[in-house]
């Protein structure tokens, strides 16, 4: 039980976070906003949003734009705990495929909250993405 409800506690303090900064962004294409913040190991938290270009490849999406944040802030010795994704249309929305393995760079072991079809979820990341790529 207190495992559920600090999963949960901190599920809310990232959702909060991810949906402030949603509001920032650039979404002028696929007017779908989102916002995505992460845990580190040692507590501190940062967040991002989708940023799109006119070049629609070259677009970033909220849980890259959070991650590089904190690798900017901190350095590359960062160790994410969790991960919340929320988007302004309350849609199914899990991280694709190329966050999933960046989520996995910084995050082997990490908990990704997201909306899913049926409602909230929370997966491992490995869930996410089985057997994801690093250099051991
Ligand atoms: N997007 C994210 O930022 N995160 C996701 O998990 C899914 C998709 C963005 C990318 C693009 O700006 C818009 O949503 C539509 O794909």
């Amino acid at each position: 039980m207190p495992r559920t409800n600090s999963s949960q506690a901190m599920r809310k303090k990232l959702e909060q976070a991810a949906t402030k900064v949603m509001k920032n962004a650039h979404a002028p294409y696929s007017k779908f906003r989102v916002g995505a913040a992460i845990m580190l190991k040692n507590g501190r938290v940062f967040s991002g949003c989708n940023v799109e270009n006119a070049s629609y490849g070259m677009t970033n999406c909220a849980e890259r734009t959070a991650i590089f944040t904190a690798v900017a802030e901190l350095g590359p010795k960062i160790e994410i705990q969790a991960v919340a994704v929320t988007n302004d249309r309350g849609m199914a929305c899990s991280p694709c495929g190329a966050c999933r393995q960046v989520i996995y760079e910084f995050g082997p072991n990490a908990t990704v909250f997201f909306q899913g079809v049926d409602g909230p979820k929370q997966a491992h990341i490995t869930e996410l993405l089985p057997e994801g790529f690093r250099f051991e």
